[in-house]
């Protein structure tokens, strides 16, 4: 159950930029959820939102398989906007025209506003053209009935609707794209004027909400959460241990693969900044004990994530009887993202795999409606540090699946002393915050190079930085030379076995990220 009191649904036709339709509208202080298409009703109606908004999608309302959102929508007396797609499947089902047309639109295009109330207050009709996003083959040939057009473009006499009588809007453009440049004024328009919203949707409520939520889910049951330094296990903590105090335990696992200093910080910052109870287990030896001779990264990865899961049940076996797991889920794992030709499959992440079933333990996931971006801001209104706000990404395996070959305490000494040149040099240029991932790769090779008057026979150590949104692109850092040109010698100097540093320029796909 949701403790929003406003929100807007937004229906998901398949469009790729349906997610960002919601962070414009969270960005307005007005919360936000994406659901399928194909909501029922009864469902739609029960979380009682204050607007719809039908997003954009591939598809043609005259495809045999056009996902079709049911039309009692519009009997509710909830205001709807229709985006593209959306727009046009409102005037189907309402009784208008849409048509496949010549002059399929994709990019910027002109709007010409004939009508400055609605979504379109504040703008001006003569004599201005405001820039706005296209993307569509079809268009709107015929108004439904009660429905006006309040702005064209070329190729679009319908560039935007609205019914006369009933809070009902449709745009053929994007407004939630950055390219459309009145387009948060028009979805505040919308959520403000036609919804009768309130920006009252803040972290700081949010707060609020959530604790007194997860206190009445709780009771007075124990809860366990495994910590490891990242952003999303940190924040969850934290927020958890705001609304149970005592009745939760962390459980930190230090499997020996961590960077120089990587969650000493937030450990400390829990533990001298908070009254949090965390449980610190240094299976260090175990983990390298397990990593012998491995050299296979598929075996690296079930062997490191197996001794997780191990030393984590045993830990807590040790505390009685605990019902709930504590998880950072974030909102684009739980989206039931729809996927046009097939049917939706909804991805499920678990951060620490197989534990709840092994375990029998139900799952508390705070975040589950929160984008990264909301859960760093959410994690700043808790009070947790910068530096732990803004760390990059770091595997769950750790630098195991960044030494190729063989895990060994001397290799991952090596790695790590380049490891923290590698990022001081990133923070200390400024570019740390400005890509996605940034470290060092340790490569079982050894090359030639010349120290002094003497022959050196080494290691190499490769640099990769990469660009990306959210992991599942990415492309290599286009950094400035001179820094590269540091981090190069600082790490020859300074790292005793190695002699060559090497740049990973590859995007992925086809590589990933991480070189295991
Ligand atoms: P790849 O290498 O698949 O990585 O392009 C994508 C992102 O996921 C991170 N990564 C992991 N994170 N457990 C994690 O928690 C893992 O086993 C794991 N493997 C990769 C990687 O650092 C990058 O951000």
């Amino acid at each position: 159950m949701s403790v929003h009191s406003e929100k807007i649904i937004i229906l998901d036709f398949g469009s790729q930029t349906t997610q960002l339709i919601a962070r414009r509208i969270r960005e307005q202080k007005v919360y936000s959820e994406i659901h399928p298409y194909d909501i029922e009703l009864d469902r739609l109606q029960e979380m009682n939102p204050s607007g719809i908004v039908m997003s954009g999608g591939p598809a043609s309302v005259y495809d045999d398989d056009a996902p079709i959102s049911d039309p009692g929508l519009f009997e509710l007396g909830i205001p709807v906007l229709g985006i593209c797609y959306g727009a046009q499947l409102m005037m189907q089902q309402l009784g208008g025209r849409v048509e496949k047309t010549d002059h399929r639109e994709f990019g910027k295009a002109e709007l010409q506003i004939s009508y400055t109330g609605g979504i379109f207050a504040g703008t001006e009709t003569e004599p201005a053209k405001y820039q706005v996003w296209m993307s569509h083959g079809d268009r709107v040939e015929q108004a439904a009935p009660g429905f006006v057009a309040t702005a064209s473009s070329t190729h679009s006499p319908f560039a935007a609707l609205r019914h006369e009588n009933k809070p009902f809007v449709a745009v053929q453009f994007h407004p939630e794209v950055v390219h459309t440049l009145i387009g948060n004024d028009i979805l505040r328009n919308f959520i403000f004027d036609l919804c009768d919203c309130h920006p009252e949707w803040t972290m700081h409520s949010f707060i609020d909400s959530t604790v007194a939520e997860i206190r009445e889910k709780v009771g007075d049951e124990k809860v366990i959460c495994a910590l490891s330094g990242g952003v999303d296990s940190s924040v969850t903590a934290a927020l958890v241990h705001r609304a149970i105090g005592d009745q939760l335990t962390c459980i930190y696992v230090n499997n020996g693969l961590m960077r120089t200093g990587e969650s000493e910080s937030v450990l400390r910052f829990f533990r001298q900044k908070t009254n949090l109870h965390v449980i610190d287990i240094d299976a260090t030896k175990d983990f390298l004990e397990e990593l012998k001779a491995i050299v296979d990264p598929e075996e690296k990865r079930k062997r490191i994530g197996f001794g997780f899961i191990k030393i984590f049940e045993e830990e807590a076996g040790k505390l009685g009887e605990v019902k709930y797991l504590a998880q950072g889920t974030l909102y684009p794992d739980v989206i039931e993202s729809v996927v046009f030709h097939g049917k939706a499959p909804i991805k499920s992440h678990h951060n620490v795999g197989g534990l709840p079933e092994r375990m029998q333990l139900d799952l508390i996931e705070p975040l589950r409606e929160l984008f990264k971006d909301e859960v760093r801001e959410l994690g700043l209104e808790l009070g947790l540090p910068e530096e732990a706000i803004y760390r990059q990404p770091f595997p769950g395996p750790g630098l195991g699946i960044r030494i190729m070959g063989e895990v060994t305490a001397e290799r991952l000494h090596i790695l790590r002393q380049a490891d923290v040149i590698v990022l001081e040099e990133m923070k200390n240029s400024g570019w740390y915050r400005k890509v996605w991932q940034s470290f060092a790769v340790l490569l079982p090779i050894q090359t030639v190079g010349v120290m002094g008057d003497g022959r050196t026979y080494e290691n190499v150590v490769a640099i990769r930085s990469v660009d990306s949104r959210d992991a599942m692109t990415a492309d290599w850092s286009k950094l400035p030379y001179d820094i590269l040109g540091r981090i190069s010698n600082r790490i020859i100097n300074e790292v005793r076995g190695v002699n060559r540093v090497v740049y990973d320029i590859s995007s992925k796909p086809p590589s990933t990220i991480e070189w295991e």
